[in-house]
Order: structure tokens, then sequence, then C-alpha cells
């Protein structure tokens, strides 16, 4: 029985996988998992489903594998959707599987990776799948915050069942052979009349760049499953713990004198945020987040000093690092899962606040700004933030500020503090005197050096105590460094609630 557990599908359907260029199930597991780790249950569970002649077409296992074994040497829960049998179809006695596994990582406290290739409800068993995914779908949300939840889109997911891996934390997609949508091309063109492939509707890139649904994607299956062994590798096992040390050579007082000219001298002028990150991380421990989505805000993990933190920094080289809907929605999810899973966050800074216009405030720009501020508000992890230029308006506030209780904020000598910028201000408050002055060019020239002169450094701010301290940019890694260091310890709490209402 259980060499015919093995074959899953039988040959010739593990053929057709091969030539769709996707691997098998059971070698997706094979190759995730350390070697020789797995332990798979629940190997010669069958469906109980005997309508349209399925009681003769019974497979071993059913169409899921299910087990544990570890990554790097921690346990972790796994599932994998096998395509070859009835294409992966969801039955009754599979979601059980499922769900049996995950019941246990939320006792254990050990990750869960879902490895999704699937066609959806098996359409034999009616409302028998639809309860059964509904019944995942339960646990995927009692488990988050619990245990991290892993996805990986390995070929079809489509109809209700996308949104198991949509309430994971992160999800990742392998181009060219998985797509994601809730309704497919067909029933698109039916109601909408308009004309879409698959790819285009629900491809790797349109979910990881449009609609933000993909934190990842991938080459393929097996870059797929590299890529969550090594996002593996910066996350704690459950709520509980803290996420690995890794013992660095990059010392913590490393200084990177580049970092003191990175800021170019013109405010309007871009530079790329992620020299600052790189510069100031451990040596290639950055990884990052949402790469394509919002590439305005920049998020993703490192670590300084050996200690994991959740990195989230304003991108000047895009946009001028602008707050919008999307780069508030990005930002207040990777906050909110770094504050579940006790990852301090790193906040870099240089925002000239968020995007005007018609289509930001009819779509909802207060609604989704609030929830960055939320998350940030809410989040009692270490809090570490380093303002490199511009904190203006709202978004100084919202962008980890000492008011909601960061607890240690660092500016660059450059950095400019206030309302809005120069131009805007003198327009606003100074209109009259601009207009009456017998050459309101200068005049305005004036007021904008003067408010500069006074508002557009760290000094006042550092003054109120709003700012501990001003730092020379290649200090940068070893302030932050002791930071981490200061903060491994803090505890904070929020009230008592049964949970708050972040605006949704
Ligand atoms: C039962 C299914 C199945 C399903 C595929 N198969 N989907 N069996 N239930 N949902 C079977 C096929 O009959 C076939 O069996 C084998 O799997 C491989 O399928 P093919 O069609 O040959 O493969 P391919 O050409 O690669 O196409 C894959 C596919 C297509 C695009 C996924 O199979 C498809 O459109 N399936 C139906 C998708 C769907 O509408 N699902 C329901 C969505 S609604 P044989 O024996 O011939 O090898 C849903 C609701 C979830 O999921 C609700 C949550 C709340």
């Amino acid at each position: 029985m259980r060499e015919q557990a093995q074959k899953g599908g039988g040959d010739a359907a593990t053929k057709r996988q091969h030539e769709k260029g996707k691997l098998t199930a059971r070698e997706r597991v094979t190759l995730f998992l350390d070697e020789g780790s797995f332990i798979e249950s629940g190997q010669f569970v069958t469906h109980r489903c005997s309508d349209f002649g399925m009681a003769e077409k019974r497979f071993l296992g059913d169409g899921v594998i299910t087990g544990h074994g570890t990554v790097d040497g921690r346990p972790v829960f796994v599932f994998s959707q096998d395509f070859t049998v009835f294409g992966g179809s969801l039955s009754g006695a599979y979601a059980e599987k499922i769900c049996r596994l995950m019941d246990q990582a939320i006792k254990v406290g050990a990750p869960v990776v879902g490895l999704n290739d699937s066609g959806g409800a098996r359409i034999q068993e009616g409302v028998v799948s639809l309860g059964g995914y509904a019944e995942i779908f339960l646990r995927n949300t009692l488990a988050s915050g619990v245990v991290p939840q892993l996805s990986a889109v390995m070929g079809p997911c489509a109809g209700g069942a996308v949104y198991s891996p949509a309430i994971t934390d992160f999800v990742c997609m392998v181009e060219k052979t998985s797509y994601m949508f809730v309704t497919g091309p067909n029933v698109v063109k039916t109601v909408t009349h308009e004309e879409v492939t698959s790819e285009d509707l629900g491809g790797a890139h349109a979910h990881a760049g449009k609609s933000g649904v993909a934190h990842f994607t991938a080459a393929n299956d097996a870059a797929s499953l590299a890529l969550l062994r090594h996002l593996l590798s910066y996350l704690p096992s459950n709520n509980a713990e803290d996420p690995p040390f890794v013992p660095t050579d990059d010392p913590i007082d490393r200084a990177d004198p580049a970092l003191d000219s990175i800021v170019p001298a013109d405010p309007n002028r871009p530079y790329e945020i992620r020299d600052v990150i790189t510069g100031v991380v451990d040596t290639g421990s950055f990884f990052e987040v949402h790469e394509e989505f919002a590439p305005n805000i920049v998020v993703g993990f490192a670590r300084l000093g050996g200690r994991v933190c959740g990195i989230v920094a304003n991108q000047p080289a895009v946009l001028a690092g602008v707050l919008d809907i999307d780069a508030s929605v990005k930002a207040a999810r990777f906050v909110r899962f770094c504050d579940a899973f006790n990852i301090p966050l790193v906040t870099f800074e240089d925002v000239p606040g968020f995007l005007p216009g018609t289509d930001q405030e009819w779509n909802g720009i207060i609604r989704h700004g609030a929830k960055l501020l939320y998350a940030y508000c809410e989040a009692t992890v270490p809090k570490i933030t380093v303002i490199t230029r511009k904190a203006y308006g709202g978004a100084y506030d919202v962008m980890s500020s000492k008011h909601i209780r960061g607890d240690v904020n660092l500016a660059w000598p450059g950095a400019e503090i206030a309302v809005m910028g120069a131009k805007g201000a003198v327009e606003i408050i100074f209109r009259k005197e601009i207009k009456a002055s017998d050459d309101p060019e200068a005049e305005e020239q004036a007021l904008i050096d003067d408010y500069r002169e006074t508002f557009a450094n760290p000094y006042k701010a550092a003054g109120e105590g709003y700012i501990d301290d001003i730092i020379e940019p290649s200090q940068t890694r070893y302030r932050l460094c002791r930071a981490m260091d200061l903060l491994k310890t803090k505890r904070d709490t929020n009230p008592p609630k049964k949970h708050g209402n972040i605006p949704l």
C-alpha cells in the first residue's frame, strides 16, 4: 500500500505533471524539508464519496500529502496538494488531513507550509468539499499570529480556494505555472466582456505587482521552495519564541562612510534607500518582501548584530517615497506580522507626506493610511526609527514616531522634520506678504530660506525630546545594533481587549 501511495495518481499523470515543468507533490516535500526528515501522516486516507462512480476511483492519500519534518533543524508542518490525483481537488477526507495537521501545528507551535496545486473543490463531493474549505479557512484564521503560515502556489488555485493562501502570512507564486483568481477568464469574459489570459489575470506577476496578493515570485518549483526555506530562517516557530539568532562576522561598529554622502544636497533629488539598508544591516542579510508591489515603500527582513529585524523604509527613488494606499497597506501588514512574531521594527524614514489626488481620496487613503498608523501604534515590539531626510506632516507621526511608542528615534543631520515642505508652508502662511511685496519671487525665496533654517532640520524635534539623538549616517549600523541589543528585553502591552478594530 505504501508503494502504491507513493505513486500518487500514477505514472501517466506524473509524466503530465513533469511535462508542465512542475514537480510532483512528493518531490516538492522532499526538496523542501531537510534531507530524510519527513514523517508522513494520513498516507492511507481515501475519500468517502460514492457518487458519480467515485467508489471505484480511490487513491491512497486522496490527493494531498501531509506531515512534518525539519527546515534547518527546526520542525515544520507541510501539506502538498497532489495534482496527479483528481487534479489535486479537495475532498472532505483531504480537508480533514490538512485540518488535523493545522490543529497539531497550533498545539506544538510550528509553522505550517502549504504547497498549493489544485483544481479547487472536488466537484463530485459538492457541499462536503465546500465545508472542508471552510474548516481550513477557520484554522488559517485561528493559527494567524500563533504560528507562521507560508504558502507556495505552484499550479492552479481558483475560486474560493484562493482564500486559504490569502489568509496566510506569505504567498510565493511560481512564474508561468501558477495562477490565482476568484473567477477565471471564461467567467470574466461572460460578465465583463474582458478578454484576458489566465497569466495576465492571475499569474505570478499580476499578483506580485498589481494586486499585492503574492509577496514573492520564483522562476520554478525548486526556487520557490528554496525561497520559503530562506524565509523561515528569519521567523520564530511561534508567537512565544524569538526569531533565530545568527552570529555574524560583520562588526557591529562597522562604519559605512558612503552613507555620509548618500543623501543629495538638493532635497528633491532621489536616492536608493536599499543602499542605506544594505550598508547598515549584517552583510547579505537583507531579504526583501513584496518587492514588486508599492515600490515607494520597501519592507523586508534583515539582521543587526545577528538579531532579526523587520525593515520598513520609505523609498525616495519611487514617487519621492510618498505614502499612498498600496504603500500603506503593504507596510501595515508587514508591521503587524513583525509585531505578532516578536520581530523588532527598524524604520528608515524619508517621506514627503501622503499622495494627493481624487484617485487616492476616493479609494480611501484616509482608511488605508489609518491602517499603517494603527499598526505602528499597536505594535509593542522594539521600534527603532532613523529619519534620513524628510519627515513631513501626518507621515512624521505615522512612521514610528516617538509619540506612538518609538523606543529609539534617531535622525541624520540633514533631516527635515516639519508640517510640510518649505515652499508649500511659505505659500500658505505668507501668501499676503508675498503678494504685497515689490519683488514677490525674491520675497518668497527669502521666506523659504528662513523657514528651512527654522524647521528643515532635526534640532527643533531633538529639542523637544522627540528625537533621541542626531547621528552621523556612517554610524547608523553601530547605533542600531546597540539599540537592538538594549531593547532585546523590552516588554510592553496594550490594554486588555477582545481585539481592536483596525480600519479595514
Ligand atoms: C474533481 C477535478 C477537478 C475538480 C480537475 N479535476 N479539477 N476533479 N474536481 N475540481 C480532474 C479532471 O477531471 C482530470 O481528471 C484531472 O483532474 C486533471 O484535470 P485536467 O482538466 O485534465 O487538467 P488541466 O487541463 O491541467 O486543467 C486544470 C484545471 C481544470 C484548469 C484546474 O481541471 C479545471 O478547470 N478544473 C475545474 C476547476 C474548478 O472549476 N473548480 C471548482 C472551483 S470553485 P482525469 O480523471 O481526467 O485525469 C471552488 C470553490 C472553492 O473551488 C470553495 C471554497 C469556499
